[in-house]
């Protein structure tokens, strides 16, 4: 798990204007609320007086205010009012909570969970065509799986498991030539081009067009965003993003983003999204049952094959942001929970010191936690 990208906190929906939300993502607890203007916030959820949930508390003239003590935090994480003090008194300067840059889109509220300046962070992904007429975006899916987010990633860009595991989507066989490798500065993936033989049946679904060739492409943005494209036939392609929220070490929760290029009217909204949902549920089956929990730490512990090369790439690039210190030290976490209050050190922790929650233990940035690559 990595601090420095952005994370699916909830849902646009499930965040009030009356109340407070609890989240926890990367194996924290954070506090989401709207201020008075209806503008979104993401905080630690732990109050810095003596460790109240924020998130089980209430909003007030758009503070979230501490069911403890009653200590009032702005969106800014900065302490309002400390009841308890004299009227007129000031709250102590340490008096601070971390808080995140957020974004609200796709019906989604991000935060920007790590420290870096806004110039230095990896952007969230753009959907261009969501607000597109030519497209029309299905209800949002939300998906709680008990697995490791790395495994899930890892099985989105997998090219190799479709045959077995989606059987009904007949064998389609890659056209020599065409396969990619496609990488941005911020992903990887694969592309090709591919024929349908054998058992094609997904007819039923009403979703093909007796596509001949058939143009799919699956990549990663960050750690934690999916992205499948298939192009059935001309016009008639489905876009499927999968923002991933690890919970922790074992669980993940996925908001499930899925657009399509025909058959816009909504009627056919409930059909299409039982396909998208019946094609994840054979994944997750798969998922949950993996051994270890999560990527072995050495590739010795696994035999990867030609066929496996997205899946190494995307390990490379998770590779080099362990380099660049942004890898939670899960273990430690875990070890300490119960003794230390942690947050994801937030932007404001780069220009002010003075703060009263550690920030989490990263593992350091020289150490690599991968071998090397190497097939077979
Ligand atoms: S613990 Fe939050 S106000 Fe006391
Ligand atoms: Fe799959």
């Amino acid at each position: 798990m990595y601090i420095n990208f952005w994370y699916p906190i909830c849902t646009s929906e499930e965040l009030k204007a009356t109340e407070p939300m609890r989240s926890q993502v990367l194996g924290l607890r954070f506090v989401a609320f709207r201020d008075a203007d209806g503008d979104p916030h993401v905080l630690s959820d732990t109050c810095v007086h003596r460790g109240g949930s924020l998130s089980k508390g209430k909003i007030v003239d758009g503070h979230v205010v501490c069911p403890y003590h009653g200590w009032r935090y702005a969106g800014d994480g900065k302490c309002q009012l400390v009841p308890s003090l004299k009227a007129g008194d000031k709250p102590p300067a340490r008096a601070k909570v971390d808080s995140y840059p957020v974004q609200e889109k796709y019906g989604i509220v991000f935060a920007f969970l790590g420290d870096l300046a806004e110039e230095k962070r990896p952007p969230l992904y753009e959907i261009e065509e969501y607000e597109d007429p030519a497209w029309r975006t299905n209800e949002l899916i939300i998906l709680e799986i008990g697995c490791f987010y790395e495994r899930s990633m890892e099985n989105g860009v997998d090219p190799i498991h479709n045959e077995f595991v989606h059987p009904i989507q007949g064998s389609p066989q890659p056209i020599p030539g065409s396969i990619e490798y496609p990488e941005t500065e911020w992903g990887s993936g694969v592309t090709g081009l591919y024929t349908e033989q054998g058992t094609k049946t997904t007819d039923a679904d009403g979703m093909r067009s007796d596509p001949t060739v058939l143009n799919a492409g699956t990549w990663h943005h960050g750690p934690n965003t999916l992205i499948t494209w298939i192009t059935f036939a001309k016009n008639t392609s489905l876009h499927q993003y999968l923002f991933e929220a690890p919970l922790d070490g074992d669980r993940t929760k996925i908001y499930f983003v899925n657009l399509r290029s025909f058959r816009l009217e909504s009627e056919h909204d409930d059909r299409i999204r039982e396909a998208n949902l019946r094609v994840t549920v054979e994944d997750i089956a798969i998922l949950e049952d993996l051994t270890p929990t999560r990527t072995p730490e050495t590739r010795t512990r696994e035999i990867l094959t030609p066929g496996d090369k997205p899946v190494v790439r995307y390990r490379d690039f998770l590779e080099d942001w362990n380099a660049r210190g942004w890898r939670l030290d899960w273990k430690a976490t875990r070890e300490n929970h119960g003794d230390v209050a942690y947050a994801i050190p937030c932007p404001d922790r780069s220009k002010s010191g003075n703060w009263v929650l550690d920030p989490v233990p990263l593992k350091p940035a020289a150490l690599k936690s991968v071998d090397s690559a190497h097939f077979g």
